[in-house]
């Protein structure tokens, strides 16, 4: 659909930008993305669209949050309020979530620009009784910017940076280690680096905690027609070739093959 940007909100490399698309606000679930048209309507170059994570939504518009990794999320980035933006969405199968959450932790691990799709989750879990416990990795303090909305939407909220200038001092993935040990969430959701979840996967596999990530993948279509998002995902116990777009991105920990080295 063609949908108007609402607002456009820098914080350092990050942008966090509002988008008028009431439908995909209304269908949206946690863990599902758009595939977003860059080029001007005047242009097909870029050609292909980039998918981005629902980071947040509200009646009328959805929210995405990003960095610039090259040149289509650069000309995304320089979009303005009230500039035409073609969204198509929402896609995919997002986080797996329980009716009722009461009673139970979840724990929300986000690394980098991983941490987007995790605010809209942390809200619906929050909705179905859970006590949310978020984890934030980042390279520095200025790559964990959504630190101060987090813990304003009253998430208990854990920072780790890689050069110990906030909060602990040292990986994401040890950071969940010493929480677990100190109270062992009944649910693991994350996004971030291959490797980052890798390590989380096989934490959560020893801990005996059900887990779900959001892979990334580089994607030509979003929406299974040209076979440019494949990872092998086991199915009964054998691994299987499934489209990253419409099997996951959000696939249970156990059955994911991790492509990464050790
Ligand atoms: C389901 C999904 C949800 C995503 N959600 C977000 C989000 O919420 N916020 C956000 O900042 N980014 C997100 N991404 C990543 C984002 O789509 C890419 O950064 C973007 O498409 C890069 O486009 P570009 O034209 O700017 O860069 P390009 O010029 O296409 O690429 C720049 C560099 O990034 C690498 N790259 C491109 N796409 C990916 C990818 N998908 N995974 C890993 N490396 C890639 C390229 O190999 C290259 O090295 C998501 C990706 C997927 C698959
Ligand atoms: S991106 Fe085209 S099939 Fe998944």
């Amino acid at each position: 659909m063609i949908a108007r940007v609402a607002s456009v909100e820098r914080h350092g490399v990050y942008i966090r930008m509002s988008v008028e698309a009431p439908e995909i606000a209304r269908a949206a679930q946690p863990g599902q993305f758009a595939m977003l048209r860059v080029a001007d309507t005047s242009s097909t170059d870029p050609l292909l669209r980039r998918p981005l994570s629902l980071h947040d939504r509200n009646a009328s518009e959805v929210e995405f949050f990003f960095s610039v990794a090259g040149r289509g999320t650069d000309i995304l980035a320089g979009k303005k309020p009230g500039d035409r933006l073609d969204v198509l969405g929402p896609l995919g199968r997002g986080f797996a979530l329980d009716e009722n959450m009461t009673g139970r932790t979840a724990c929300c691990v986000g690394g980098g620009r991983g941490i987007a799709p995790l605010y809209f989750l942390a809200r619906e879990l929050k909705a179905r009784g859970a006590s949310v416990h978020i984890l934030y990795g980042g390279r520095s303090a200025a790559d964990v910017p959504l630190r101060e909305k987090f813990e304003a939407a009253g998430y208990q909220t854990f920072v780790s940076t890689d050069d110990g200038s906030f909060g602990f001092h040292g990986l994401v993935t040890d950071l969940f280690e010493k929480q677990a040990a100190a109270e062992r969430p009944d649910r693991l959701y994350a996004c971030g680096p291959d490797a980052m979840m890798k390590t989380l996967a096989a934490s959560a596999a020893r801990l005996g905690i059900p887990a779900w990530f959001s892979l990334e993948s580089v994607m030509g279509c979003g929406f299974g027609a040209c076979w440019g998002c494949v990872h092998r995902i086991l199915r009964d116990g054998t691994p299987e070739w499934v489209k990253v777009c419409e099997d996951g991105p959000v696939f249970a920990g156990p059955d994911i093959v991790w492509e990464t080295g050790p």
